[in-house]
């Protein structure tokens, strides 16, 4: 059976959620793919990323835009650097796919970030995180991930690749079905 690719069904709940009014935080901009396509879109985007590498070639691909801040150091600090109402955030997984693939995202920081993005963003707000199950490491991120969803979530909508081994699973989260003391 053919499978939609995962990145054209994350661009399909973006294009839902995102307007020209819209803060997002790319939370892993690597080479600036998702920067890229949340700028065409949004007023304003945050990029994080830890390799300097990635910001370098995120700059390069998004040169078009003057709308894009970016911030080389981890997504766990994003509460350090922006104050104001987030309208979404997006986390893709795992490594730079040009790089060496030794920087990886690390569940703790990962959940960190998630936890600081949760309280950044506004009521209408939502998470799009996709986690790779492939490489050291990655199925226990992705089970943290899943974990810390049913934790504070009531409801959410997942893709993945039915019957793939190790296929990729991206969760798109409202804050609007966050599960209230
Ligand atoms: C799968 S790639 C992202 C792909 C990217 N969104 C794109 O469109 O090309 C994952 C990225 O996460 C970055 N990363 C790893 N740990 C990080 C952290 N703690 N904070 C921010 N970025 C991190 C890696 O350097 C890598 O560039």
């Amino acid at each position: 059976m053919r499978h939609r690719n995962i990145n054209e069904v994350n661009k399909d709940w973006l294009k839902q959620v995102i307007t020209s009014d819209s803060v997002i935080v790319d939370a892993t901009a690597g080479n600036g793919h998702d920067t890229l396509f949340c700028a065409g879109i949004a007023k304003h985007v945050y990029a994080f990323d830890i390799q300097k590498e990635a910001i370098e070639n995120a700059k390069i691909r998004t040169s078009d835009f003057s709308n894009i801040t970016y911030v080389l150091d981890s997504h766990a600090t994003l509460n350090q650097y922006i104050h104001t109402p987030i309208d979404g955030i997006i986390f893709n997984l795992g490594y730079l796919p040009t790089s060496d693939k030794s920087t990886i995202t690390q569940a703790e920081s990962t959940l960190t970030a998630c936890n600081q993005a949760l309280e950044l963003l506004s009521s209408r707000g939502f998470m799009l995180i996709t986690c790779y199950l492939g490489h050291p490491g990655g199925a226990n991120e992705a089970a943290a991930v899943k974990q810390w969803i049913d934790t504070h979530f009531f409801a959410y909508q997942s893709y993945t690749y039915e019957n793939v081994s190790l296929a990729p699973i991206s969760y798109f989260i409202e804050k609007r079905h966050r599960i209230l003391d």
